[in-house]
């Protein structure tokens, strides 16, 4: 083991400030034990389980107790990818945390993450973009790490959106659940496992409206009426998400496959953000990439946001579903609009 991770360690330092290839060396991830199905909300709003399934594919989610935050989360699922990587919390340089719900407003979720883990040598802060803010997450810290020469990193994706959604609202109440997904990245070790091949980023601002948690920030700031008015809320135009998403996360895709010059048939797995299976049934129809190929954890857990893709990642991963050397599209749509697509093998 000492072996393999040491010659790949002096490319990545001789290496400083170029292209390096980065790779993807550990996956871990942890969701609450409170298991929520579609019929605890049939007594708080007009819905039905049968609505629920045939609308979104969402069975049941997982909502953290009281009191409980996102670094309670992360924590054990960094420890389980800083485990598989066989690598110290002391080894990494790099934390980046994608997230829009931090433990607090400041300091950042990745800060407290740092000093949970005893991760001393580590610059750490988060990435706020919303459902794809895993990828915009992996992005960052690849390009810092080529940029600082940085053997190690870690990349969470987590989210605790059960607290921030209207339970009065039905439209968005049913959707959401809490998980933390993370990744250690590190240099490649030359045979091509892990390597991270290319992340295609967009945002779109002027649509921000369509999907918002208005409360709580500088515009408005936590007062009574903020409160009364439901202002700390998650608001959604569901249905206008709804195409936006379908037409972005074909594009992204379709980018990251022509950037690599490679098709549908050569993908091994796609795992498109767990928002609705709708949304990832036609992705993947658009896409031509069959059904056995798209992992999908929606039913089980909802949309846990930025934590949707490393999560279903390192489930699959675990269950043996994804093995070394595979090939693996990622991509998600969110608020803000954000967007993005990456391509990597494990
Ligand atoms: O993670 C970021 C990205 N987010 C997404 O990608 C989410 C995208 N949007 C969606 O997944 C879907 O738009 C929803 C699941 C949110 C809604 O499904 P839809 O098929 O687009 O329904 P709709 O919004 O067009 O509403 C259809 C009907 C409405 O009733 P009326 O006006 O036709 O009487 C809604 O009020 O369904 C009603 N409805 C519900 N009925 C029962 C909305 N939510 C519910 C509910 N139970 N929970």
């Amino acid at each position: 083991m000492r072996e393999y991770l040491q010659a790949p360690l002096l490319g990545l330092s001789k290496a400083h400030g170029s292209k390096a290839t980065v790779a993807i060396r550990g996956t871990g991830s942890y969701v609450p034990p409170r298991v929520v199905p579609n019929s605890f909300f049939e007594s708080l709003v007009d819905t039905s389980d049968e609505w629920i399934r045939s609308r979104t594919g969402i069975r049941e989610r997982r909502m953290v107790q009281p009191g409980q935050a996102l670094t309670d989360m992360a924590l054990p699922a960094a420890e389980r990818a800083l485990e598989m990587a066989g690598i110290e919390a002391s080894d990494l340089g790099l934390i980046v945390v994608g997230t829009v719900s931090a433990d607090m407003i400041t300091p950042s979720a990745a800060c407290i993450l740092q000093h949970r883990l005893g991760a001393k040598k580590a610059f750490a802060f988060d990435v706020n973009a919303a459902c794809p803010g895993f990828i915009y997450a992996l992005s960052v810290a690849r390009s810092l790490m080529r940029e600082n020469g940085l053997e190690y990193s870690l990349v969470v994706g987590g989210e605790v959106i059960s607290n921030r959604v209207d339970y009065g609202d039905r439209s968005t109440c049913v959707l959401f659940g809490d998980g933390a997904g993370a990744v250690v990245l590190g240099p490649s070790n030359g045979n091509g496992e892990g390597e991270i091949l290319s992340i295609h980023l967009h945002s779109d601002g002027s649509l921000w409206e369509l999907l918002q948690l208005p409360g709580g920030g500088s515009r408005n700031p936590p007062s009574q009426e903020m409160l009364d008015r439901g202002m700390h809320f998650l608001k959604m135009q569901g249905n206008e998400v709804f195409k936006h998403a379908v037409r972005s996360m074909v594009e992204a895709a379709q980018e990251a496959m022509e950037a690599n010059g490679i098709g549908p048939s050569e993908l091994d797995w796609f795992i498109p953000h767990q928002a609705n299976l709708r949304i990832m049934e036609l992705v993947a129809q658009k896409l031509e990439i069959p059904p056995e190929k798209v992992i999908v954890t929606v039913d089980k857990y909802g949309n846990t946001s930025a934590a949707s893709i490393p999560t279903a990642l390192d489930e699959a991963v675990r269950e043996g579903r994804i093995k070394r050397g595979d090939l693996i599209l990622v991509d998600s749509f969110g608020a803000g609009f954000t967007w993005g697509a990456a391509l990597f093998r494990f």
